[in-house]
């Protein structure tokens, strides 16, 4: 009899917008795998902060928050839902500016430290997708596969522009594309884990592919590791 393929950790890096989500929350349905937003993790923390006030530049009170703040991510029916110490934030992450103040807590190293923990307490027993900006280079960095994906920054703006349309969020497209510049800007720049391609890893550009080819592309990616993986 054979024995199952090894279940792997696919470390899925790239900037906003360049379609992690999809790509992640797809492979890890077609693979039986459990789905990781790490992003979501940054965003709830930068929610509670913005409720408290907490400045983004505040380093310890920050570090001291994330220590007393409880963040789950549960797989229901119609996808992932976050909480934030018990109650559903799911939506209310999803603001423009819970995502700049995300994208600027995110450069707080105490802060990346607690939640680093997190997400390889989620990510150890292997058979989970996890998407972010670090997850190849320093989550994960032995990731049974390794994936980096990119889009061009039009696209991507694009993207997350209709997304917001589709919410009813009144944001233009120049406006999207300038916060998207400066998001990247922030997570290529931070001194902590910036956004870098793990020597190992895999590029996908996804600027004209369509999510399902991408998905299909990793999972072949995946099988072929956890094979060789098994046989070594
Ligand atoms: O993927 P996202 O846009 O939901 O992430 C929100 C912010 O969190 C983003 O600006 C970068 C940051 N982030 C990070 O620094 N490291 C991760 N592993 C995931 C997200």
């Amino acid at each position: 009899m054979t024995a199952p393929p090894k279940k792997l950790i696919i470390a899925i890096d790239g900037p906003v917008g360049s379609g992690k989500s999809t790509l992640a929350r797809r492979v890890a349905e077609m693979l039986g795998y459990v789905y990781v937003d790490t992003g979501a993790m940054y965003r709830a923390l930068a929610l509670k902060a913005v409720r408290q006030k907490i400045a983004p530049d505040a380093a310890d009170a920050l570090v001291t928050l994330a220590h007393d703040t409880r963040i789950d991510l549960r797989a229901e029916e119609g996808g992932q839902r976050v909480f934030l110490d018990g109650e559903d934030v799911t939506m209310e992450i999803r603001t423009p500016e819970v995502s700049q103040a995300a994208s600027k807590i995110a450069v707080n190293p105490g802060v990346r430290q607690v939640l680093v923990a997190e997400q390889r307490r989620a990510g150890q027993q292997g058979g989970v997708v996890m998407e972010g900006r670090d997850i190849g280079s320093v989550v994960f960095p032995d990731a049974g596969l390794k994936i980096f994906l990119t889009a061009s920054p039009e696209v991507r703006a694009e993207r997350r522009w209709r997304e917001h349309e589709q919410k009813g969020d009144a944001i233009d497209l120049k406006t999207t594309l300038e916060e998207i510049r400066e998001r990247d800007r922030r997570d290529l720049e931070r001194t902590t884990s910036p956004l870098v391609r793990a020597r190992d890893a895999v590029v996908v550009d996804s600027t004209a592919m369509e999510p399902e080819e991408a998905a299909r592309l990793v999972v072949m990616l995946a099988n072929g590791n956890a094979t060789a993986s098994k046989a070594t």
